[in-house]
């Protein structure tokens, strides 16, 4: 496909500017992308309630019929739950009386979803179960006659699920899961594959635009330049065998990258020299952080997996999360980690998934500079000046890059893809 070099003007209605997208295409992205609270509430309705699946949480969450998990879908408040007979289900957190949420905690357990306003109360499948005095009292009040219970249910999302992964949508017209993830979905059934336990959770406030972050798991070109404790310590290094997996439409991504397979070559040699992050002077006192093993012996020893527009899976040695990124308004975002194992881990394996959250976790010594990154690269654009970041490594086009890891390939695609749901 040939660079897409078409633009369009947008008026935002906030901010009164009109906005043209860059000629050269997706090789751009406009700063304003970033910092538009009109551009923010259009990706609500366009994005996130829009043609996507958003992940929503682990099916180990909700094991038990009657469990419930409270989340969020861009700014809209939603519940999974499990109902009776055990089928997943996903609702808009907002009673169908006067639009009070009827959950209020994180997790939980009910045989209904009970608005504390009211009573109105609503059954796991979100249908309406009870209105309190619909009926009035001594001849006076309630209902009209022609009050329809089946017509005041919650808001009702497909829910799909893969691997213990679940997943919701707004939309009826995308396709299921996993059509929609095509050959990313590989990437899932390689990791989860047996039955998981979810070992705890953070979630931290990245004073960023949601998007930041979304292009930064994309960004394999970044991970062995930024990421001291990678180069340095050969978690993953430029010159290991790797590559870069796209589904057709470009919407998701995996990469991985596996220790100990080396290749120098004289360019390698002299372009590592220049990078801080591979640093051979640097030692560890104790070294234990960094152990590992390779429980799928394949070698693989780092996989990011980024899907369209909020999910990210990772395993990165033995540590395996899953990271849920919120948006807050257009300036931050609520990034939150679920850490898990599988049921059967031992607990040795249990504890060195632990350990690597040191490294890997939100706090962690490698994923730390994700988050700082976002937020810097806000505060250097957030002013309102003109100007776009190039994203021209690997070449041009969706396909330039190939699977080489040195490469925007995937960005280029997500701005392809952002474009045509925002009609930019
Ligand atoms: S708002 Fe929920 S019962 Fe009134
Ligand atoms: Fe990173």
């Amino acid at each position: 496909m040939s660079c897409n070099a078409e633009h369009t003007v947008s008026i935002s209605r906030l901010t009164g500017q009109a906005r043209t997208w860059p000629e050269e295409g997706y090789t751009r992205a406009p700063y304003w992308a970033y910092t538009d609270p009109d551009i923010y509430i259009q990706e609500q309705a366009r994005i996130f309630r829009g043609p996507v699946w958003n992940y929503v949480g682990l099916e180990a969450e909700v094991p038990n019929p009657g469990d419930y998990k409270t989340t969020f879908i861009g700014d809209t408040p939603v519940v999974m739950t499990r109902a009776e007979d055990g089928s997943l289900h996903a609702v808009v957190n907002r009673c169908a009386h006067r639009g009070n949420m009827v959950c209020r905690e994180p997790f939980g357990s009910a045989k209904r979803l009970y608005c504390v306003y009211h009573a109105w109360s609503f059954t796991l499948e979100g249908d309406l179960s009870n209105a309190a005095f619909s009926q009035g009292l001594r001849g006076e009040g309630g209902l009209p006659k022609d009050f329809d219970k089946s017509q005041h249910g919650l808001r009702k999302l497909r829910v799909d699920t893969l691997c213990g992964l679940v997943f919701a949508s707004f939309s009826e017209d995308v396709e299921p899961l996993e059509a929609w993830l095509g050959d990313v979905a590989q990437g899932i059934r390689r990791v989860l594959n047996r039955p998981l336990k979810v070992l705890g959770y953070d979630t931290q406030r990245i004073h960023a635009n949601w998007k930041t972050y979304h292009e930064n798991p994309r960004d394999s070109y970044h991970a062995n330049i930024l990421h001291t404790f990678y180069g340095t310590f050969g978690l993953s290094r430029q010159s290991q065998e790797s590559a870069m997996v796209l589904d057709a439409a470009g919407r998701h991504v995996y990469f991985y990258t596996k220790a100990g397979t080396e290749k120098k070559s004289a360019d390698y040699e002299k372009a590592s020299s220049e990078l801080r992050s591979h640093n051979d002077q640097l030692t560890l006192e104790d070294p234990g952080i960094l152990k590992w093993k390779d429980e799928y012996g394949d070698g693989v020893s780092v996989q990011i997996l980024n899907t369209c527009p909020s999910f990210v899976l990772h395993q990165i040695a033995n540590s395996l999360a899953t990271r849920q990124l919120i948006p807050r308004g257009v300036n931050q975002s609520d990034l939150v980690w679920t850490y898990f194992g599988f049921e059967d881990d031992d607990e040795e394996t249990t504890r060195m998934r632990l350990t690597q959250i040191n490294l890997v976790g939100s706090a962690g010594m490698v994923s730390v500079e994700d988050a700082a990154v976002c937020e810097m690269m806000q505060r250097a654009f957030a002013d309102g000046e003109e100007g776009a970041s190039f994203i021209e490594m690997g070449g041009k086009t969706l396909e330039s890059g190939g699977s080489s890891k040195l490469s925007e390939r995937a960005i280029r695609n997500f701005w392809h893809n952002y474009r045509q749901y925002m009609g930019l």
